[in-house]
């Protein structure tokens, strides 16, 4: 089972680490000031660290930490899959973290999905830009 490490201290962090204890994982919580999160660790019995002892602890990081705020709405994450039920938990997963999900159909879409995270990475590499998304607009 992997071990799941929550960065950030609000109320998204909590609620996803409160959920991952409650289904059994083995998480830790972390913030930039540990401390702050005395009062949730005492009620929750879930370790706390900072964001680098958070992360180095776990095999899956879940950054629930402060978005930028877009013009013109959430960034748009596209998705893809043949199970209507697991569709569904993702899309309300990516709504929780400040995306806006469109679903592109069955998995056959991941061919098309998968090189757009290619062409995320370009103004990475060339610019050192990290903190972009895409929008799917609409002139309807
Ligand atoms: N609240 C909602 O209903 C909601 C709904 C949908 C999506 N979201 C998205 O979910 C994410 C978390 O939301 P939230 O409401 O739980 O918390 P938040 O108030 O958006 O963010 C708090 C967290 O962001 C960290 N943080 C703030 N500025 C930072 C900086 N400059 N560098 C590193 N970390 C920084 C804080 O770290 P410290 O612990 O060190 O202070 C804290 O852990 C956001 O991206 C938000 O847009 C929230």
């Amino acid at each position: 089972m992997p071990r799941f490490g929550v960065l950030g201290s609000g109320v998204v962090a909590q609620m996803l680490a409160n959920g991952l204890k409650r289904h059994g994982y083995d998480v830790r919580i972390g913030s930039r000031e540990p401390a702050k999160l005395a009062a949730f660790r005492e009620q929750t019995g879930i370790a706390t660290g900072t964001f680098a002892e958070v992360a180095e602890a776990a095999d899956v990081i879940v950054l629930a930490v402060k978005g930028l705020a877009l013009r013109g709405g959430p960034p748009t994450m596209f998705y893809c899959g043949n199970d209507v039920d697991a569709k569904r938990i993702v899309a309300d997963l990516l709504v929780r973290f400040g995306w806006e999900p469109v679903d592109m159909g069955t998995a056959t879409a991941a061919r098309a999905i998968e090189p757009l995270c290619q062409l995320w990475c370009i103004p990475g590499f060339r610019e050192q830009r990290w903190t972009h998304a895409s929008k799917l607009i609409d002139r309807t």
